[in-house]
């Protein structure tokens, strides 16, 4: 039972059919690792994997869905190489340490202003959803799900300026309103595939919005003139994510939401109710259906249930090294019952360390 922050939970299904395919692509007798980029049968994948984005995030002909390389942090670059001039400032939400490494990057290319954080608490709440925000700005930046903190925006506002969300820990795990944001950013290894791939979704006008001299690898308009083929893509990491993809749309959004909800109320009323055990997130209402954080009473506890865990096949639940305590991240792959298999766990470690 894997509740890792990421690379993360994928359906067991998903992994059978990707580890057939390394075998034998679906008869060709080449295997997936060897398919040729260019050919029909990764191009059929390619174009599945861009149309499921669509429908699922329900966006229009209006995106262009890229599938790159580079994970979270390319797009911490990306995002202001391309829309933060030099004279330009881009408004930033600072909720946890994401959205901060995604500022400083952006730092390199233009102004940065903070719109609001929660650092001063370490952010064990959500900062307030900026209001006031100027037309001026090049375009707002945040970040869906703090993966570390264990806090989440549970709806996408509608702004002034044009929304870039990195939604690396949360795409698709509930249903919400995509076509408020310009952009959409998500490194595949939580919700949507494993490591090597990662998803942009991004509004065809912001495409001619790019006003800096960039390499061709670094601009979202060559890769979307080219498809997602300015390079050799990362094959394998699309196919298996274009499964995930396929898995959760047979699925449908709607059970995936609530499933995950019935995860999280389970885990979060343990939390609240167990003797031994602290939620970290001070305001309830910010508590995140992924990743769920929480500490022990005494450091003796904390490592004591890392390894009652583990005895009990429990795997991923130590917390980020940045604030320690315990993680477990109930992604869309996660099943209730590991999510009450921990439960259980919480139960009969209280039972046994109680006095
Ligand atoms: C919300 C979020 N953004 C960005 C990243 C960084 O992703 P990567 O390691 O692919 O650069 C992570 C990593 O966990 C994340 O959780």
């Amino acid at each position: 039972m894997n509740f890792s922050g990421g690379p993360a939970a994928l359906p067991e299904e998903v992994l059978k059919e990707a580890s057939e395919a390394v075998v034998d692509y679906n008869g060709t007798g080449l295997s997936i690792l060897e398919l040729p980029h260019r050919g029909k049968d990764f191009e059929k994948i390619l174009e599945e994997a861009k149309e499921l984005v669509r429908e699922l995030c329900g966006l229009g002909s209006d995106y262009e869905i890229l599938w790159l390389h580079g994970g979270g942090r390319l797009q911490f670059c990306m995002v202001p190489m391309n829309f933060l001039g030099p004279e330009d400032t881009a408004g930033y939400v600072a909720s946890g340490h994401w959205a901060e490494e995604a500022m400083e990057y952006a730092a390199h290319y233009g102004d940065v202003q903070i719109l609001s954080t929660s650092r001063e608490d370490n952010y064990a709440h959500l900062p307030k959803w900026p209001t006031d925000v100027s037309n001026n700005l090049a375009y707002l930046h945040y970040t869906t799900n703090n993966t570390i903190y264990g806090t989440q925006f549970h709806t996408v506002p509608k702004g002034n300026v044009p929304l870039v969300a990195d939604m690396s820990s949360d795409i698709l795990c509930s249903k919400r309103d995509y076509t408020n944001c310009a952009l959409i950013y998500a490194a595949a290894q939580k919700n949507i595939g494993p490591a090597g791939a990662t998803m942009v979704a991004i509004r065809k006008d912001m495409l001619e919005r790019i006003h800096r001299d960039i390499p061709a690898m670094l601009s979202y308009k060559k890769h979307a003139e080219k498809n997602s083929l300015l390079n050799t893509p990362p094959v394998f990491a699309i196919y298996t994510s274009m499964l995930t993809l396929r898995w959760t749309k047979k699925k449908g959004i709607d059970a995936i939401e609530a499933e995950n909800r019935q995860k999280a109320t389970l885990l979060y009323n343990e939390i609240d109710r167990n003797s031994i055990f602290t939620g970290t997130v001070t305001n309830k209402a910010d508590r995140s259906l992924m990743n769920v954080c929480f500490t022990a009473n005494n450091s003796e506890n904390e490592k004591a249930f890392l390894q009652f865990c583990s005895e009990r096949d429990i795997t991923g639940i130590k917390g980020h090294r940045f604030v320690g305590g315990f993680r477990a991240s109930l992604y869309n792959a996660v099943s209730i019952q590991a999510t009450e298999s921990l439960v259980q766990a919480m139960q009969d470690f209280e039972k046994e360390n109680k006095y």
